[in-house]
């Protein structure tokens, strides 16, 4: 994709083929070096092998196939033979957060070990998964305690800032690069590993590097819980939202930049990554309580949506509603913390009935309702038949085209619950439509 100036070939190990493993595996191939993708999943395994993606991310099944034939990447369920073939090892692993809310490193220590069982020469062992600060040095002391002989490593951190539906192209246009590193030689490693990527590299220490991915998701997450409580009061003074977003954020010092008011955020990394930052804060001996209000702003979106569709319908038992849009946000069939699920889930208790649809993610979806009494259909003109409301949760580019006559015409009355603000709302008051936005 980016072939400025010539790589030093590195052979590669990426372990995991999630989201964030797969993605910076068939990059790192792209950018001509040798990978090996590993996990223990071996259906996923064979499929990628047939060249069948275990989840959608637009460019990536190209990117594979291309480098799959071209011999740069090759897929493996074996993680000690691909440990051995490779110098630089890549944990991407998943960190699913436990019951009190700390991130299940389990994962990681497996590669840990799985590297020390095959640690024959230097080898640099990079984690790439968000992680809590301080699992590098455990890492290390893992590889320490169980490795056979002297042979040298180092461990390094490199977060990822990819987001889902844009990975390939944050992947090679990222913001910055962050390495966090111990000794020279695995920052010149790193550095030439991304050596045809034209960003910023931030190098510092490990622990630095860890807290730096925790910081940043986190501050995101607040930009968003900000602007959605100065919605709640843009609703209560008559204000909106959208104008007060665009003058915030044209000074540059606050950035344009995640300030839509909505039905808040989802999506595996911010819910997950905010719980773990206040978790890990409180077991170093800081109460994070910014970041608890963060995720009751969050939380209580939801639920107002939902009142201000009660205010319209009055009476919830009954009525016919359209959601459309399921998946956490667009160009990703991603469900993981959607606003739909909490939303579907207090609409179904009021005794509404329910005709869902996504572009993409009808398979998660059906899997997360199946126990539910809704009905998946087929497009959106199908969901708002004879439907009392019509609530849109994605913003997807196909609800943008949609033609609202024919919308109105089928619907039993005519309102659209905007839960993403993505419409205009005076044209669609001028169709003849009730509308009901986020602080706007
Ligand atoms: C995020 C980070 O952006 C990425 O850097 C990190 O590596 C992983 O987590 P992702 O979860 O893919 O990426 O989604 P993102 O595009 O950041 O959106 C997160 C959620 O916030 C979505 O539910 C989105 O709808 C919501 N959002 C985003 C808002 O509600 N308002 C906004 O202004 C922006």
């Amino acid at each position: 994709m980016i072939q400025k100036k010539s790589v030093k070939v590195h052979r590669l190990c990426v372990v995991g083929a999630g989201h964030v493993g797969l993605v910076a595996a068939a990059c790192f191939a792209e950018l001509g070096h040798k990978v090996i993708c590993v996990d223990n999943n071996r259906k996923r395994i064979n499929s990628l092998r047939k060249e069948i993606m275990p989840f959608y991310e637009p460019e990536m099944e190209a990117l594979v196939k291309k480098n799959l034939k071209r011999g740069t990447l090759i897929f493996s369920a074996s993680l000690d033979g691909a440990i051995k073939e490779s110098d630089v090892i890549f944990a991407a692993v998943g960190t699913p957060p436990l019951d009190d809310g700390s991130a299940d490193l389990t994962s990681v220590e497996n590669v840990a070990r799985a590297v020390a069982r095959n640690l024959d020469g230097y080898k640099l062992v990079v984690s790439k998964s968000t992680v809590p600060v301080q699992t590098g040095q455990r890492a290390k002391e893992t590889i320490h305690r169980y490795r056979k002989n002297n042979a040298e490593f180092d461990v390094a951190s490199n977060p990822e800032f990819l987001r889902e539906g844009k990975a390939i192209y944050d992947f090679f246009y990222p913001d910055r690069i962050v390495i966090g590193v111990e000794t020279k030689r695995a920052e010149t490693i790193l550095k030439e590993i991304y050596t045809t990527i034209d960003a910023p590299v931030v190098v510092t220490d490990i622990n630095t590097a860890e807290l730096i991915k925790h910081a940043s998701n986190s501050f995101l997450a607040t930009k968003i819980s900000f602007i959605n409580a100065v919605s709640r009061v843009c609703d209560l003074a008559g204000a909106d939202v959208g104008k007060v977003a665009l003058a915030m954020g044209l000074d540059k010092r606050i950035g344009k930049e995640f300030l839509n008011a909505g039905t808040g955020y989802g999506g595996f990394c911010f819910p997950k990554d905010l719980e773990a930052f206040i978790y890990i804060s409180k077991k170093l001996g800081y109460d994070f309580r910014l970041l608890k209000e963060v995720q009751n702003i969050n939380d209580g979106q939801r639920r107002y949506f939902v009142e201000k569709i009660k205010e319209h319908l009055w009476i919830l038992k009954g009525k016919k509603i359209a959601v459309l849009g399921l998946s956490f946000k667009p160009d990703t069939d991603d469900m993981r913390f959607a606003p739909s699920i909490t939303i579907i889930d207090i609409l179904l208790k009021g005794g509404a009935k329910l005709s869902l649809y996504d572009p993409q993610a009808k398979g998660e979806a059906e899997e997360i309702f199946k126990e539910k009494r809704v009905k998946f259909v087929k497009n959106p003109y199908e969901a708002v038949k004879r439907a009392d409301c019509v609530c849109f949760l994605t913003e997807w580019q196909e609800f943008k085209d949609l033609n609202f006559k024919r919308i109105k015409r089928a619907m039993a009355y005519p309102l659209v619950a905007d839960g993403r603000n993505m419409f205009d709302k005076e044209e669609l008051h001028g169709l003849g439509f009730e509308y009901i936005g986020m602080g706007r």
